[in-house]
Order: structure tokens, then C-alpha cells, then sequence
């Protein structure tokens, strides 16, 4: 079959009202027209065939992140694209439905380049997603909403502004403005039905405490989904985090609501967590201002205008913040109901008896943050794991320190325990300390200071030969920095 064409371009966009803002794009292009980041749709079992083509002045190469996939089509980065190359990915579609992603993974430019634009979604259905959207009555893009999440600084002109300082790095680049699908505070109307989001954390280091809010009030809403796909059975809850790198599958009724008035996705104010290690972990040299300074800041003035000029850090994570407003409209009657069962996922297991594979999460004191006390070494695997091997991880970041998700390249997981939470996590756990999100397949973990966690491995792949893929963190500028890891399954 044919080659899908992806060309990497520089393009302009409006994403605040009258100004053009360049951007880099994926462009696709399809019945004559061309798409800017447009969503891939893909059955399970499909054969995937994309042709990238880079017309940027710059090293790029296209992640697949969340596909099992063998490493040369996976995209790690340790193989990229030069300006004017191209290459070819080919592979089947082995894993579960679900809402994937991708994104740049040239090491050295991964920041800049997603933050400037470059980052689209891939969907991958399979019979239980068919069965749900026919249960639910859902249609893509009209009662099944993908909701993209970034935090982005704008100059005056219109400019996005990325240029983080040694702090900035070191505590990941957080934008004052929130977009959701490139648009500040967007509304939905949307009918009293059952309406389903799929949302990805596409920040480059900010994470969400997501929750609907009508008149003050949290509404409950359902659990349908994680990084890898649908869950046993919806998950009641009525809050969640989102990390970077994260998807979530979100079933909410609005059957429920007041119809009187609007609702509100909203980022509930939440403790980062940024400035547990004090001063003495921030980088030496003029430009890095204290953390713990930054705390006291006062942010209300801030995100109506575009501010003048390069941006201070002001931006904090973990404000309380409104994303996107949704309206009530009258709707033709809806009967469904929420289903019971969504898939046949079964419990995470523990395989081995063996001690876990301890991964620990520090810094060097020279504004790195570290696994196992090194930095990325792109020549060199860290670590080597034997195909069909079922492995224990033990996740465990410093108490001085702050949270990380960490994402692993070639193979989901599964959340098997959560120790020493911070009080704001163990208020949403239950049982092993896991939160909701936990139940599902992952493929980003977010751990917070002084947390150890647990994952549950399947190393068993079909691709024949040595296979090198790399473990690190979603925060874009830590895993710049070098919290990166490469290792090899044999
Ligand atoms: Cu979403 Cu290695 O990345
Ligand atoms: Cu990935
Ligand atoms: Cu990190």
C-alpha cells in the first residue's frame, strides 16, 4: 500500500485573535487540500505507512508515543532526520484502541520543536471501542471531543516565546497561557447526553488537576480510559491529574448537570510540588530566581493581554484555571446508559518473584535531573532487558525533588502500587495507594516527591534482533536536560 505523506513545514497560524503566529506543523495532505496536524485514524491491525518528509532547517524525526513498535520505527531519536530528508516508517498496529500521539524525538531540539507545534493524534480503534461508541451513540468530533491541552507565552506580536532560563528548565517550562485545541478558554454546546472527551497533556511540563465545575460544584464523571485504552469498567470520580505526555478517556453525563447554566473544565488548584528541595537544588549563576520566591508571586493580574516583551517566569502550575466552557443545549431525548463493562482488561499482576529493577529519580545539583545518578547517553545503553522478560520497576523519586512523569518507549505497563504519596495523591488513592487513572494501561507515570512506585512490565515483543528504546521524563526540558535513560532488549 501507499505511503502517507507527512511533511514537516513551518506555517502560521491565529490562535490569538487577530495576530498570525508562526508555528511548525505536520503537514498531510488529502483531496487536494492540506491539514496542519491533522488526527490519524487507524484500525488495529493495520499497517501503518508514513513517509516523513523534513522541510525545516532542522534534525526531526516522528515518535510514535505509546505504540509498541520495533525502535527503528519507533522513532527514539537515536536515528533522525537531517533538513530535506525523509523517512519511511512501516509497521502493523498491534496495540489496544486507543488515543496515541506524536511528536518530535530529535534529542536537542524535542522542546523547542513540540512547543512551536509539532504534535498531532493518532487513533487506533478496535471492536471494543466500536461497541462503546455504539452503546453511547458517540461520533468522533461531535459528541466524542479530542481536547489537546498546552500551555504556551506569547511576545507581542503574536510570537510564541520559548527561551527558558537555567531555573526555567530546571523546574520544566510552564506557559501563563492555557489552550485547549490551540484555543484559549474555547466553549462546546453540547446536548444532556453522555459526552466523551480524549484528552492529552500535550504541555511541555505542565501537569492539570482536571475537574467539571458547574456553580461551584464538582460533577461526577466516569473513567473510561488511560495512556493504552479503555478500562475494565468506568471509574466514578469527580477530579483527576493529567500529566504530561498522558491521555485520559473521560465519559461525562450531562444529564446531570444544572441545564440552567454552563459548565466548566477546570484545572483545580493544586501544591506542584516544585520547590521541595529548596534552594540548594536550583542551578548556580545569575539568571536562576529562587523557587520558593516564585511561590509568593502574585499571578491575578496576568493572562487577558499578551505582556510586552520576553516573559518573566510568572506562570505557575497549579493555579486554578478555567479550560474550556461547556453550554447546555436542548437536545433530542437520550436514553443511554453508562456501560458496566468497557473491556476485558484484566488486574495487574505482579509475573516475577524477582527484585525489582530500582530506577531513581535525583538530580546532580548542576540543574540535571538524573536516573540512577546519570544523564542521557545517546551511544550507550544504560541497561539491557531479555525479550519476553516480565520486569518489576521500582520508581522511586528523591523527597527533595519534584514530580516527573516518566514515560517508556516500546511497551505499555501497568501501575501496580503507589508508596509514600504526598497528602494530594493519597486523598484520591485507594487501594496500594493507586489512583483511578492507575487501573489502566499506562504508558506515563506521574511520580511525586518521595514516591515509590511500582509498574509491571511485559517485555515479550515480535521483532527479531536487538531492540534499543529509552525510559525518561515527559517534562520536555528534563529529558532535554538529560533524564533520558537508552536500554537495549535482547
Ligand atoms: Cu512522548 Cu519519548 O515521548
Ligand atoms: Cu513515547
Ligand atoms: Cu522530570
Amino acid at each position: 500500500s501507499e505511503f502517507r505523506e507527512v511533511q514537516v513545514v513551518r506555517s502560521e497560524i491565529e490562535v490569538l485573535p487577530g495576530r498570525r503566529t508562526p508555528i511548525l506543523a505536520y503537514a498531510v495532505e488529502s483531496g487536494g487540500k492540506t491539514f496542519l496536524n491533522p488526527a490519524l485514524l487507524a484500525r488495529r491491525g493495520d499497517e501503518m505507512r508514513v513517509r516523513l518528509i523534513n522541510r525545516i532547517d532542522q534534525p526531526t524525526v516522528i515518535h510514535w508515543h505509546g505504540l509498541s513498535v520495533d525502535s527503528r520505527n519507533d522513532g527514539n531519536g537515536l536515528n533522525v532526520v537531517p533538513p530535506g530528508g525523509r523517512m519511511d516508517y512501516a509497521f502493523p498496529l498491534r496495540d489496544r484502541s486507543s488515543m496515541y500521539w506524536y511528536h518530535p524525538h530529535a534529542h536537542g531540539y524535542i522542546p523547542q520543536q513540540a512547543y512551536h507545534g509539532l504534535a498531532s493524534l493518532l487513533f487506533v480503534e478496535d471492536d471494543d471501542e466500536a461497541a462503546l461508541r455504539k452503546e453511547l451513540d458517540l461520533a468522533l468530533g461531535e459528541t466524542e471531543i479530542p481536547l489537546v491541552l498546552q500551555d504556551r507565552e506569547f511576545d507581542a506580536q503574536g510570537r510564541l516565546h520559548y527561551a527558558p532560563t537555567a531555573a526555567q528548565s530546571f523546574g520544566g517550562w510552564v506557559g501563563e497561557r492555557l489552550l485547549v485545541n490551540l484555543t484559549e478558554r474555547p466553549f462546546l454546546q453540547a446536548g444532556r447526553r453522555i459526552v466523551r472527551f480524549r484528552i492529552l497533556n500535550g504541555s511541555n511540563a505542565r501537569s492539570y488537576r482536571l475537574a467539571f465545575v458547574q456553580g461551584g460544584r464538582r460533577l461526577g464523571f466516569f473513567l473510561a480510559g488511560t495512556d493504552g485504552g479503555l478500562l475494565a469498567q468506568p471509574l466514578r470520580i469527580d477530579q483527576t491529574f493529567i500529566s504530561p505526555g498522558q491521555r485520559l478517556d473521560v465519559l461525562v453525563d450531562l444529564r446531570e448537570a444544572d441545564p440552567g447554566r454552563p459548565v466548566t473544565l477546570a484545572s483545580l488548584a493544586f501544591d506542584p510540588m516544585h520547590a521541595e528541595g529548596g534552594h540548594d537544588m536550583a542551578p548556580a549563576g545569575p539568571a536562576a530566581p529562587s523557587m520558593a520566591g516564585m511561590a509568593g508571586m502574585d499571578h491575578s493580574q496576568h493572562g487577558a493581554a499578551p505582556t510586552a516583551g520576553p516573559s518573566i517566569p510568572m506562570a505557575m502550575e497549579g493555579d486554578a484555571r478555567a479550560l474550556m466552557r461547556i453550554d447546555l443545549k436542548p437536545s433530542a431525548p437520550y436514553e443511554r446508559r453508562m456501560p458496566t463493562v468497557l473491556s476485558s482488561l484484566p488486574a495487574a499482576t505482579i509475573a516475577s518473584a524477582s527484585p525489582p529493577r530500582r530506577m531513581q529519580l535525583g538530580h546532580n545539583g548542576r540543574g540535571n535531573w538524573t536516573i540512577n545518578g546519570g544523564l542521557f547517553d545517546p551511544k550507550a545503553a544504560a541497561l539491557s532487558v531479555q525479550r519476553g522478560a516480565r520486569e518489576t520497576w521500582l520508581i522511586e523519586n528523591a523527597e527533595r525533588s519534584m514530580p516527573h512523569p516518566m514515560h517508556l518507549h516500546g511497551f505499555s505497563f501497568r501501575v501496580i502500587e503507589r508508596l509514600g504519596s504526598p497528602a494530594l495523591v493519597r486523598e484520591l488513592a485507594g487501594a496500594r495507594g493507586l489512583l483511578p487513572q492507575d487501573q489502566g494501561v499506562m504508558d506515563t507515570v506521574h511520580v511525586w516527591p518521595g514516591e515509590s512506585v511500582r509498574i509491571a512490565i511485559d517485555f515479550t515483543h515480535p521483532h527479531a534482533g536487538d531492540q534499543d528504546y529509552v525510559f525518561h521524563c515527559h517534562s520536555l526540558e528534563h529529558a532535554e536536560a538529560g533524564m533520558m535513560l537508552r536500554y537495549t532488549v535482547k
